[in-house]
């Protein structure tokens, strides 16, 4: 079967923060090569590995200055070739993280285009006069705050930045541009990896002209014109057919607010896009309408209906899911939805439960296997994250006091994700020997405990793992939300041929009483994969106990 990867799971590896082994305080490649055993135990095919390319480190490697070679702060190419044949002999592959959408402006490409108006890369960029007035060229806004233009006094004019402004975008309409690509993407794929994740990769085609948004706010300020734009799924095409396609490499899409008819498209096996994609709209679950920077409590009629809509449209459509609850990007999402401090246990193989219950190829980002929490930093000072500083620096300007701002960040910035992983107890909880790079979260969790308690959450993701490859009807099955409207539990049931699935997730901290569908009751005989409750025997009405989940198998 050439479509393997739709049993996979992947482990997503922050290497920054996973494990250090020559003690700066940061992680490392052969931090990554030390705990292959774990992750082969864990039982994950794949490992997403977010990039460790030379980089000044802006943004943590997603502004790169040499696509060609590997970061010193973690290791040498050899140290890269040796984790790609470590983790091949315990059947582990490799997808790199690249990143066509922007350069780092220390880039070469970049220092070049930044000479000169006639420098032969300068067309590598988006450079433009600024308006008679000073102002920007248009109003597109960077994804990290304020306008999305730079002035650069060198030649008078500006450059695109969609995300920080020591990231600048790539001008995809210009062939040489393209053509570098795929000569960056052939380079690793000829090492022996196994696929890429593209970063923002919905943003690379942009309408000529670049012209104002006439939509303002969280949903437009460019995107109208940078989203999906009128080229892009040429581009894929073209990159499927340059690379991916003759070196069967599987390939995610980071497709942030994409629709669901973009996704399909982009995920249509037929279509030779890419193999699946990452949706958002399930993630803004605890956003004030569209806006991130909120304290906005979590909804779960939110998180359904955006799921379960994408869940029943990409399975008609055949496109393809990349499921995930938590990244790099993301806060925690055990303390985002649902509760990490009474029923952290509970809450944490709940969210495991419910996603891998669903249709596509599951995600687990480093520290989810063992129920790691949001850091919840007090202090600015803790901060790393260049958006969430960004982030902090506009809630201020726009009359927020710190204490309030603080409060917004602890729950919604991405360093609560990227705090070092939890090896063990001791000081640096084995993560190194000296103080990290960002702060230790000082809770109890760790992968040594969850380890030596066959009851951990660590385990739960392991026979999840499993049942994927096991039972076709986790890949193969329909999609049916059951009680949409409830908003304590989230049910659902898959279907295939004669086989249910079926998912109750109770996300409240009540007992609920909940009648089971007729198809689950006697004398129909139900197995139950997964309880996070212990739960042997089933009745025709269940008291299901806080944040408790079943996922049950009807053969
Ligand atoms: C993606 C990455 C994120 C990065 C951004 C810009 O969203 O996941 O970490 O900041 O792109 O490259
Ligand atoms: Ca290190």
């Amino acid at each position: 079967m050439n479509d393997w990867w739709k049993k996979a799971t992947v482990y997503e590896i922050y290497p920054r923060s996973f494990k250090d082994t020559n003690n700066d305080g940061i992680g490392d490649i052969q931090g990554i090569i030390e705990k292959l055993d774990y992750l082969e135990n864990l039982g994950i095919d794949l490992l997403w590995v977010t990039p460790m390319y030379v980089s000044p480190q802006h943004d943590n490697g997603y502004d790169i200055s040499d696509y060609y070679a590997i970061d010193p702060l973690y290791g040498t190419m050899e140290d890269f070739d040796r984790l790609i044949q470590e983790a091949k002999k315990r059947n582990i592959y490799l997808m790199m993280d690249m990143v066509l959408n922007h350069t780092s402006i220390e880039h070469k490409w970049f220092k070049e285009s930044r000479k000169s108006k006639d420098n032969p890369y300068r067309d590598y960029y988006f450079w433009k006069d600024l308006k008679p007035d000073g102002s920007a060229p248009n109003n597109w806004t960077s994804r990290f705050g304020g306008s999305a233009w730079k002035y650069d006094e060198k030649t008078e004019q500006a450059y695109l930045h969609l995300f920080d402004e020591t990231q600048a975008d790539l001008n995809w309409e210009n062939e040489n541009v393209r053509n570098e690509c795929y000569k960056i993407l052939d380079f690793w794929a000829k090492k022996g990896i196994k696929g890429f994740r593209l970063d923002v990769v919905n943003l690379l085609s942009k309408t000529p002209g670049l012209p104002d948004d006439p939509v303002l706010g969280p949903t437009g300020d460019g995107r109208t014109h940078n989203v999906d734009g009128p080229k892009i799924h040429e581009y894929l095409h073209a990159m499927n057919q340059e690379v991916f396609k003759s070196m069967q490499l599987v390939t995610v899409g980071e497709m942030s607010s994409s629709t669901p008819e973009q996704c399909l498209l982009y995920s249509q096996e037929e279509r030779e896009e890419l193999s699946m994609i990452f949706s958002f709209h399930h993630m803004k679950s605890d956003y004030k309408g569209k806006a991130k920077w909120t304290n906005e409590p979590f909804s779960l009629e939110k998180l359904k209906a955006s799921q379960s809509l994408f869940q029943e449209k990409m399975h008609k459509g055949k496109g393809w899911n990349a499921l995930f609850y938590s990244n790099h990007d993301q806060p925690r999402a055990l303390s985002r939805f649902a509760d990490d401090r009474m029923y952290r246990q509970e809450s944490a193989k709940l969210l495991a439960i419910t996603l891998f219950g669903q249709q596509g190829t599951t995600f687990i980002y480093q520290g989810e296997e063992i129920g790691m929490t949001n850091a919840y930093f007090s202090s600015i000072d803790d901060y790393k994250d260049t958006e969430s500083l960004a982030a902090y620096e506009e809630l201020i300007a726009s009359g927020f006091s710190e204490r309030e701002a603080l409060i917004i960040l602890q729950q919604k910035s991405r360093d609560n994700a990227r705090t070092p992983m939890q090896w063990d107890n001791s000081i640096y909880k084995g993560f190194s020997t000296r103080e990290p790079w960002l702060r230790i979260n000082p809770d109890e969790i760790s992968a040594e405990k969850e380890m030596s308690d066959e009851n951990s959450v660590f385990y739960t993701y392991q026979r999840l793992i499993a049942y994927r490859k096991k039972y076709p009807i986790f890949t193969e099955g329909s999609y049916r939300a059951l009680d949409a409207e409830n908003k304590e539990l989230f049910i659902y049931e898959r279907l295939y041929n004669e086989e249910k699935l079926l998912i109750i997730s109770n996300f409240s901290n009540k007992n609920i009483h909940y009648k089971m569908p007729a198809d689950y009751r006697e004398p129909h005989r139900i197995n139950i994969l997964e309880s996070n409750y212990g739960r042997e025997n089933l009745s025709a009405t269940l008291e299901l106990k806080p944040y408790e989940s079943l996922l049950l198998f009807r053969e």
